[in-house]
Parts: structure tokens; sequence; C-alpha cells
């Protein structure tokens, strides 16, 4: 990999969790339409997703994309969280709110609870919490029931309650063991405390244990990634995400204090690298973009067998599922529209009081939009396009006509290693899965509108 060819991908570019992404999203969509597309759904019966969002976190890491609030208590393991009270109690009424208008015949497949931190309740909240929603919307058997956990604050206790009410994955975020790096992103979280929680999500008989880990953050040297990753390993998770640092400033203030030490360019991509090569000779396969699994994990057999989907938590097997979105800021998928709620906790607070969905935001699909959904997703998950698979599933008269734009372009992307052409596939080689983003963004019709002097959105795809 060449300088050139480095600056040359290495642009601002979407992760694809949705298409079309949100800063095509618009204020036209409302309570209404969640009604409407709630009854598309329940006549199709399509298997059901349930997501929830806690956003609660006791610190503030600078690194930090995701929507959370930092409510801070003076005993990080204390049983004192009564200021999320009212939260709870309007998610509680959210969850019957959405009982009313999912027909109880569907199949729940998915729950997760993501955040901020699913586990800065205590675990008595979460207890009552996982009860309401899981007696209220009873899990298939072999549903993925999954929760995000912060190591600093999770005991022992919470994962056990979770357990009992049949949450059978645990996600913990771990970004790097390196002290240095950890002082510098403002998250101190030794090795031994991660050890001892995976543990404990073990012997609990937790079914899968995933690590996130993060490159690209300040502080970061190769040596030192390797490190890292060398004790990720060492913990046998049964998933690794290795996300790219999104480096968003102007979106989320807190980051501006790590501008002066981030490793950038081919620093950056070596660091990425070196990961890959350590988490693959140890066994993992690399399933694309950021994403590891040891081979026995469903997620390996869901790429081989194209059922692979993606969704706003990333990579998941459940294709099919329409998705529901409880709690501020939370984003549901439901029959053609995204739909999502407000990030204001009073507006979301008056709008469960008033026993009304809380969507302010979303997106219609065209038929347009879902085309090229399916054509970016299956490049994401699958690392191939079957032009003629796609031309019969959407009734197209030539693949390489309806996406003319894109064609012309993938001639360069050949000549940079990136993707292997014939008359029926587009196939992405191994490099090209580090710039898989790249590659999907040919397939981005709003992409193409956008201009060198846009405002800045995305984070860059390296
Ligand atoms: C909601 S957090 C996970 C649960 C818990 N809050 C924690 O941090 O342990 C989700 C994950 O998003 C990732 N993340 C957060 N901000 C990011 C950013 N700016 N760029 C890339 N990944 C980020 C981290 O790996 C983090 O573990
Ligand atoms: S990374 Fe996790 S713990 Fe840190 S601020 Fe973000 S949501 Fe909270």
């Amino acid at each position: 990999m060449t300088t050139e060819l480095l600056d040359k991908y290495n642009v601002q570019g979407p992760r694809y969790t949705s298409y079309p992404t949100a800063p095509e999203w618009n204020e036209g969509i409302g309570p209404k339409d969640t009604e409407d597309a709630c009854a598309r759904a329940n006549a199709r019966k399509s298997p059901v997703s349930l997501y929830v969002h806690l956003p609660f976190c006791d610190e503030q890491c600078w690194f930090c994309g995701c929507f959370m609030k930092v409510v801070p208590k003076p005993d990080r393991k204390g049983d004192d969280r009564a200021e999320i009270e009212p939260y709870l109690a309007d998610v509680h009424k959210e969850i019957d709110l959405l009982a009313k208008r999912i027909d109880p015949s569907r199949s729940i497949e998915q729950v997760h609870w993501g955040g901020g931190t699913p586990t800065y309740l205590t675990p008595v909240q979460a207890d009552r919490l996982a009860q309401h929603l899981l007696e209220t919307f009873k899990p298939a058997e072999n549903a993925e029931v999954s929760v995000e956990v912060d190591p600093r604050v999770t005991t022992a206790k919470h994962l056990e309650v979770l357990k009992n009410r049949g949450f059978n994955r645990v996600s913990m975020g771990v970004q790097d063991f390196d002290p240095e790096v950890q002082e510098l992103v403002n998250r101190v979280q030794p090795f031994d405390m991660t050890k001892s929680l995976v543990d404990a999500a073990r012997s609990l008989g937790y079914g899968s244990v995933n690590l996130d880990m993060i490159y690209g953050l300040p502080g970061q040297t190769r040596a030192g990634f390797e490190a890292s990753v060398e004790q990720i390993i060492s913990l046998r998770p049964d998933r690794v995400a290795m996300y790219s640092y999104a480096h968003v400033p102007w979106l989320k203030r807190p980051q501006r204090v790590l501008a002066a030490h981030l490793p950038e360019g081919t620093e950056k991509f070596a660091i990425f690298v070196s990961g890959i090569e350590r988490f693959v000779a140890a066994g993992y396969v690399y399933i694309g973009m950021d994403h590891f699994a040891l081979p026995h994990d469903e997620i390996v057999k869901a790429q081989q067998d194209r059922s692979l989907t993606r969704n706003f938590q990333g990579y998941t097997t459940h294709a099919g599922c329409d998705l529901y979105g409880m709690g501020v800021s939370a984003i549901g998928s439901v029959d053609d529209m995204y739909l999502q709620n407000t990030k204001d906790y009073g507006e979301y607070h008056a709008a469960m009081v008033a026993g009304r969905v809380a969507t302010v935001k979303g997106c219609r699909l065209s038929d347009d939009d879902v085309l090229r959904r399916e054509v970016i997703t299956r490049l994401l998950c699958h690392c191939v396009i079957d032009k003629r698979d796609v031309e019969k599933t959407f009734g197209l008269k030539s693949f390489d006509e309806t996406f003319a734009n894109a064609t012309a372009k993938l001639p360069e992307l050949v000549d940079d290693g990136m993707v292997t052409i014939t008359a029926d596939e587009i196939r992405v080689t191994t490099m090209g899965r580090i710039f898989i983003r790249n590659v999907a963004m040919l397939f981005d019709a709003y992409l193409e509108k956008k201009t060198a002097d846009s405002p800045k959105i995305f984070s860059r795809t390296l």
C-alpha cells in the first residue's frame, strides 16, 4: 500500500449501518408514519428485532461517538441510580406502547440493549427492565438477546440477573489496554478488570462474548496496539469489533482534545493491518470492515450462506427482521422506513406521557433506495455482487446499465487492487475488504450529489 493510494482511499465516507444514511433523513416523518409502518409490517408477519437505548455513563471517554449522557455518581458500582428512574419509567411506557402496535404472533428473534452503558443501571433496575421487556415480548427459542456493557461499572451480579432473564450474549467495551492510551482518552480500565468480567460471563453460561477495540486512538503505536490485540486474543472472545476511530469533532466536541495525538495515514493503516494479521493468525475469520469472529460463530456461517446483513449495531445474522427502537435517539427500520426517536429527553417524556410514539425523523425508501441498499449490503456482508442475481431479484434489464456511473468507475478500483470484475460479478479483494466502504460508496446515489465544499458529515474510511 503506497502513501498515494492510502491518501486516495482515506476519504470521508459512511459506515452504511443504513442506506440512505442518516444525513439524508428528514423531519417530515412522525408518529403517524410509525403507526402505518407497524401496520404494514404486521400484515407481513415479519420477525421482530428490538433495540433499547440506555444512554447513561459515569464518565465521558474523550473518543466517544455514541449518543450518551454523563450522569456521574460518587460510588461507581453503587446502588444509587435514582436519577434515571424517570427515564426508565418512560422506557417501560414505550414498551407498552409498542406492545399494542406489534402483532403478538410475530416472532421476536433479536433483542439488544445499547448505549451509553446499559449496565449503568443497577442490577435491580436492569432486572426490572429486562423482566418487563422480555415478558411483554417473549423471545423465540433461538433468539439472540444481547447487552453492551462497560467493565468499569459492570458487576457479575449485573450479568447474572440478565442471564436469568434470558440474555445470552454480551458485548464489552475495551478499546485498548495500553495504560498511556487509556489515560489520554480518559478511560482507565486495567486488563484484569476486563478478564474477570469475561470469566464471569463464561461461567454464567453466556453463549457469546464480544469485545470492542478501536484503532487510531491517540498515543497508539503499532507495537502497543499489537500487545493489546494479544491480550484480547488471550481472552478468546467469540467476536471482536475493531473499529476505526471515527473522529467527528464537529459533531462530538469532547473529541477535540484528542486532535493533537492522533496516528494518521500510513501509521493508522499499519496499526490496523497488524491487528488483522494477529487476529487471523490466531484463528479468527475476518468478516470485513471491522469485524472478526471465531469459526464456530454463527456470523461466519451467515457470511458463508449469505444470510449476513447489517443494521445499526453493525453486522447481524438476523436478516429480514423489522427493527423497533426504544429510548431517546433510538432508530427503527420498519417496512420501507427508517424511524428515529427524538434526542430530547423532555420531548421523549412528553410523548410517553401522552401515550404516543416519539418519532421525529426518518426516511421512506424509494424503489431505487431499496435496490441500492441491497447492493451495498451484499457488498459489505458477502464481498461479492452476483449481477445476474440482482437483476433477477429486482427485475432489472441490465445491472451494468442501471449502475452505469458505478460501473464506469470500477476499472480504476481494479487497477488499484480493490476489486476484480467479470461479466457476472464484482468481487472484493483482500485489500478491498479494508476499503470496502469506498467500494460501497460507488453505489450511493446521494454521495454523487455532494460537492467538494459540502459540509463535513462522515468520518474517514480508514
Ligand atoms: C455504546 S459503547 C459500548 C458500551 C459501553 N458504553 C462501553 O464503552 O464499554 C459502543 C462501542 O462504540 C465504539 N465507539 C465509541 N465511540 C467511537 C468512535 N468515535 N469511533 C469508533 N468507535 C467508537 C466503542 O468501541 C464502544 O465500545
Ligand atoms: S464509549 Fe461507552 S462508556 Fe465511553 S462515553 Fe461512550 S458510551 Fe460511555
